[in-house]
């Protein structure tokens, strides 16, 4: 394992969870270069006529490291490890509102804390004033969270023809009326997660955040893509530059294409208040540690697989320990495993750092594991599984559900 330097103690502790020693030795925390003080916040909410709120509506977490709400792979027992390597800031799995307002009980479980996510937030999807401030309600009611993100990015066809996630992004009545009625019922800060627009040359985001900031949103995170984008180009942090600027003093989170700590850094000199991390940390949830500390992990296969073996512990725990939590385990294992294969060790790297965008060629690890662990195929993530949790039962099939995975 390379080694690198380290200074300072951690910022939060790295999460409550038990762990990884290269946290427990202590790290840099990063430093954001763009701050608005609550005090500002407040100067520029007098100054508009608005009184300070006297319930929580601020969300201080600047600088900070925000891992991605994340479907599928962004379970509880994923965000535990992401915890351990240094995440500051976690997020549930998208509920979709009108499930949840039904009780189906599969939505509510997205909604799960685990005790080591101190900054936590649920992410809410939905198309209607009504439905989303009722589901809001009801949250407020029944959930320990410390912020409320509605989904404003979600590009997928189900959920953007029903006039929901990026969607929103054009129906600003609509929006506003969500926005407004969630904020309304809600005690804790509510966020926005945005993309750059729908099309790929009409960019939205930077006249939507000047009304998303006097709506009352706490915080937003841009993803620098549109809809029709999604992975096939590189995102715009130009852009996100000038959209810090559209939203001030309402702090802007920046995502898209983080994979390093040299990423991290151009990242946080366009000026946002931090950076939220969606495939880097399925790719390497080191990650955290790694922009935490500013070095290139180059971490070994049996820590890898030590890595995996926790999540399999903990996927026991939340899914439980028998056949079907087995089965559950295996399954979102699986999907993890879709991504973490993208993953090229630091020491067989002709150049540092790894792109998110670049497809490696095929190559051989240092060892077995390692070029196991590198394999594209499905038969050899279910070896893998199989490693930690047994052999599969009988006709057992497996095909990713995400298409991010794999490269265009
Ligand atoms: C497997 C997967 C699931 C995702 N699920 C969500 C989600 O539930 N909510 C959301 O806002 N974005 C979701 N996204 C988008 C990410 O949060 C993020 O905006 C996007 O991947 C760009 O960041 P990246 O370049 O760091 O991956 C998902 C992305 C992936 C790869």
């Amino acid at each position: 394992m390379a080694e690198g330097t380290a200074a300072a103690p951690l910022e939060n502790g790295g999460g409550g969870d038990s762990g990884v020693g290269a946290l427990e030795r202590g790290v840099a925390p990063i430093k954001p270069q763009y701050l608005t003080t609550k005090e500002q916040f407040h100067q520029f909410l007098e100054a508009k006529g608005q009184e300070k709120p006297c319930r929580e509506t601020e969300l201080d977490i600047r600088g900070k490291l925000y891992l991605a709400p994340l479907t599928t792979c962004g379970n509880l027992p994923f965000r535990r490890i992401c915890k351990r390597f240094g995440a500051d800031v976690t997020c549930g799995e998208m509920a979709v509102c009108t499930n949840l307002l039904q009780g189906q009980m599969s939505e509510w479980a997205l909604l799960k804390r685990h005790q080591c996510e101190d900054i936590f937030g649920v992410q809410l999807e939905g198309a209607f004033p009504d439905t989303m401030t009722k589901c809001a309600e009801l949250l407020s009611r029944t959930v320990e969270v410390d912020f409320v993100d509605i989904n404003v990015g979600c590009p997928i066809d189900l959920v953007y023809k029903k006039g929901g996630g990026c969607a929103l992004m054009n129906r600003s009545t609509k929006f506003q009326q969500i926005v407004r009625g969630m904020n309304q019922v809600l005690d804790v800060p509510l966020t926005v997660k945005i993309r750059t627009g729908v099309q790929e040359r009409v960019n939205l985001a930077h006249r939507l955040l000047p009304e998303l900031r006097d709506w009352g949103v706490a915080l937003v995170t841009l993803h620098g893509r549109s809809r029709e984008q999604r992975y096939t180009k590189l995102a715009d942090w130009q852009y996100i530059e000038e959209c810090v600027k559209a939203a001030s003093p309402m702090p802007l989170f920046g995502n898209g294409d983080i994979l390093s700590f040299e990423d991290a850094n151009r990242a946080m000199q366009t000026g946002v208040a931090g950076i939220m991390i969606a495939r880097g940390a399925l790719l390497k949830p080191w990650l955290f540690t790694e922009i935490k500390e500013q070095r290139h992990w180059d971490i070994s296969s049996s820590e890898r697989l030590d890595i995996l073996r926790d999540f399999t512990n903990y996927g026991l725990e939340h899914w439980g320990s028998d056949t079907q939590g087995v089965e559950k385990t295996r399954r979102f294992l699986l999907e993890w495993l879709s991504f973490l294969c993208r993953y090229v060790p630091v020491g067989l790297l002709e150049r540092l750092p790894q792109r998110i965008n670049e497809r490696p060629p095929y190559y051989l690890g240092r060892d077995y594991l390692e070029t196991l662990m590198a394999s594209q195929k499905a038969a050899d993530w279910i070896r893998i599984s199989e490693m930690l949790l047994g052999p599969v039962p009988p006709n057992f099939a497996f095909l990713p559900k995400h298409k991010a995975n794999a490269y265009k």
